[in-house]
C-alpha cells in the first residue's frame, strides 16, 4: 500500500529525515526521553530498532516538521496550507476489502495488550503506558455514521483502556449510547498512514466521516476492513487494531497523564474492554510524545489553516496566523486598514474557546519565530491601550490554571472557565515611519544572499 505508515517510514529515510537507534531501550521512559533528544537536537524522525522485551520497531517524531507533513502530502511546504484545505473538501468515500494486511494476525482470546504492543510509558509521574496516537472509531448510534478522532489511551490492565472522550464526535456517540443503556463498540487503530492520522484531528463538520477526508488527504479511497468482533470499519493499512466496547455510565479514574500543555492531568473517564487485537506479520509501532514539538506542529497546521479560513470571512484583513501549545496561544499577522482593526482581531479570536493569549502584529513580524513576536510586542504596544483582558471565558479543560470542570454528559472539553489576553502589537498608522524596521538595502541582501547560499 503505497500510503502505508511504513512506505513513509522508508520515504523519510530515503530523503534523510529519518535516524534509528539500535540501542536496545525500555519503552518504560527511556524511548521517551530518546524521543524527547532526537526531536531537540536534530529534529528528525526516529526508528527505535530494538525495544527491551519486544520484537516490534517502534517510529516516532514522524510528523515533526511541516516539511514532513507536506511529504505526506506529496507536495511542498509552502503549498500546504493550501492542498490540505483544498483536498479536504474533495472527499473520497472509501471502500471496504475483505482481506487486510492488518488481519494476517488476529487475536481473540487471551488479550494482553502490552505483550502485543510495545505501549510507551512517557514521563516521571504518568500513570502508566499511554497510546497517544491510536484513531479511535466508532458510529453514531442512531444515524451509523462512523467517526473518529484522536484520544489518549492508559492502558490499565490486559485487556482494560481508559479512554479521554473530551471533544466530538465520538464524546457525542458515547452520550447517545448511554442514553440508550447500550455499550460503544470502537476500533482503535494504530499505526495507520499518516493522511488518515492527519484526518483523524481534522476539524470535521457534524456528521461527516472523517475516512472521506482521509480519502480526500490521499486522493483514492482509503481501504477498509470489517472488525473481527465488532460493526466496525477499520484501517486496512494499518498496523494494530484494538477492537472492543466503552462499558455504559463507568468512568474511572484516568491518569496522570502528562498531558500536550506540559502539565500532569487525571480526570474520571470511560472505560472500555477490548476483546480482539488484529496486527500486520511483522509491525510497526507509532508512538508520539505529548508536550513536544510535533504536537505543536499538527495543532498549528491542522488547527491553524482552518481557523484562518474562518476568521478571513469576517476579517479578511488577516494574513497569516501561527498556533502554539495546542491553541492556547495564537499570532495573527494582519494588514491593517485601521486602527480598530488590532482590536477587532482579538475580539474575534477570543471567543474561540482554545485561544487564551491573542497576539495581533504587522506583516513584517516573522510570526513563527515567537523571539520576534516578543520584539514586536515589548516595542510596539502600549500596555494600557493596547492590551484586552477578558474574565470568565471558556477555557480547555486541561490547562490547570482553568477552573470548575464539572462534568457535562457529553464530556465537552469546554466546561472550565479562565480569563484571557489580547495585545494588539501592531504600529500605529499614524506613526509609520517610527516604527520602519531596520534592514540593509533590498538590492545588496538578494545580491549577498545568493553569494551566500553558494558557498
Ligand atoms: C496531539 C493531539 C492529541 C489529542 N488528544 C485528544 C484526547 O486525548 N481526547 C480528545 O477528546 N481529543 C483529543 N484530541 C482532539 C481530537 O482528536 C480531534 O483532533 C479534534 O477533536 C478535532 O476533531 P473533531 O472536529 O472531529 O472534534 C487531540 C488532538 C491532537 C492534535
Amino acid at each position: 500500500m503505497s500510503g502505508d505508515l511504513r512506505a513513509f517510514v522508508k520515504r523519510l529515510e530515503k530523503s534523510g529525515e529519518l535516524v534509528r537507534v539500535s540501542d536496545e531501550l525500555s519503552t518504560q521512559h527511556e524511548i521517551a526521553a530518546a524521543i524527547k533528544y532526537v526531536a531537540q537536537d536534530e529534529g528528525k524522525a526516529v526508528l527505535f530498532e530494538r525495544a527491551k522485551d519486544y520484537h516490534v520497531p517502534i517510529v516516532a517524531n514522524l510528523l515533526g516538521s511541516r516539511e514532513r507533513v507536506a511529504m505526506a502530502f506529496d507536495v511542498t511546504e509552502r503549498d500546504l496550507d493550501e492542498t490540505y484545505l483544498a483536498r479536504a473538501q474533495n472527499r473520497i468515500k472509501p471502500v471496504v476489502v475483505t482481506s487486510a494486511p492488518v488481519q494476517e494476525v488476529v487475536i481473540d482470546s487471551g488479550i494482553d495488550i502490552c505483550r502485543t504492543l510495545p505501549v510507551l510509558t512517557h514521563h516521571e509521574q504518568d500513570a502508566g503506558p499511554y497510546m497517544t496516537s491510536a484513531i479511535t472509531i466508532a458510529k453514531d448510534p442512531e444515524t451509523g455514521i462512523r467517526g473518529m478522532g484522536l484520544h489518549r489511551i492508559q492502558v490499565k490492565d490486559k485487556d482494560t483502556i481508559g479512554i479521554f472522550l473530551a471533544t466530538p464526535p465520538l464524546s457525542h456517540f458515547l452520550t447517545k449510547a448511554e442514553q440508550q443503556g447500550k455499550p460503544l463498540p470502537i476500533a482503535v487503530a494504530s499505526g495507520v498512514a499518516p493522511l488518515t492520522f492527519c484526518a483523524a484531528i481534522f476539524f470535521a463538520p457534524q456528521g461527516v466521516d472523517k475516512f472521506e477526508i482521509a480519502g480526500g488527504f490521499a486522493q483514492e479511497p482509503i481501504e477498509l476492513v470489517k472488525c473481527r468482533s465488532v460493526d466496525i470499519e477499520a484501517p486496512a493499512d494499518a498496523e494494530f487494531v484494538l477492537e472492543g466496547y466503552i462499558i455504559p455510565q463507568q468512568r474511572d479514574k484516568e491518569g496522570p497523564f502528562g498531558e500536550s500543555t506540559g502539565y500532569y492531568f487525571t480526570y474520571d473517564n470511560p472505560v472500555a474492554k477490548i476483546k480482539a487485537i488484529s496486527h500486520r506479520a511483522n509491525p510497526l509501532y507509532h508512538a508520539l510524545l505529548p508536550f513536544s514539538g510535533e504536537e505543536t506542529v499538527l495543532t498549528s497546521f491542522m488547527l491553524g489553516s482552518y481557523t484562518l479560513r474562518q476568521v478571513q470571512r469576517e476579517l479578511p484583513q488577516v494574513r497569516r496566523m501561527h498556533i502554539q501549545l495546542v491553541g492556547e496561544i495564537v499570532i495573527a499577522q494582519i494588514d491593517k486598514k485601521s486602527d480598530e482593526d488590532g482590536a477587532k482581531v482579538i475580539d474575534y479570536l477570543l471567543s474561540n474557546p482554545f485561544a487564551k493569549i491573542v497576539v495581533v502584529t504587522d506583516g513584517d513580524v516573522n510570526i513563527s519565530d515567537l523571539d520576534e513576536v516578543a520584539w514586536a510586542v515589548a516595542t510596539r504596544v502600549h500596555f494600557d491601550r493596547d492590551v484586552t483582558i477578558k474574565s470568565d471565558l471558556p477555557g480547555l479543560m486541561i490547562d490547570p490554571s482553568t477552573s470548575g470542570g464539572e462534568k457535562t454528559p457529553d464530556l465537552s472539553q469546554l466546561t472550565t472557565r479562565t480569563a484571557k489576553i489580547g495585545i494588539d502589537a501592531t504600529k500605529p498608522l499614524s506613526e509609520l515611519k517610527k516604527f520602519e524596521r531596520i534592514d540593509v538595502p533590498q538590492r545588496v541582501k538578494q545580491k549577498i544572499w545568493k553569494i551566500m547560499e553558494k558557498r
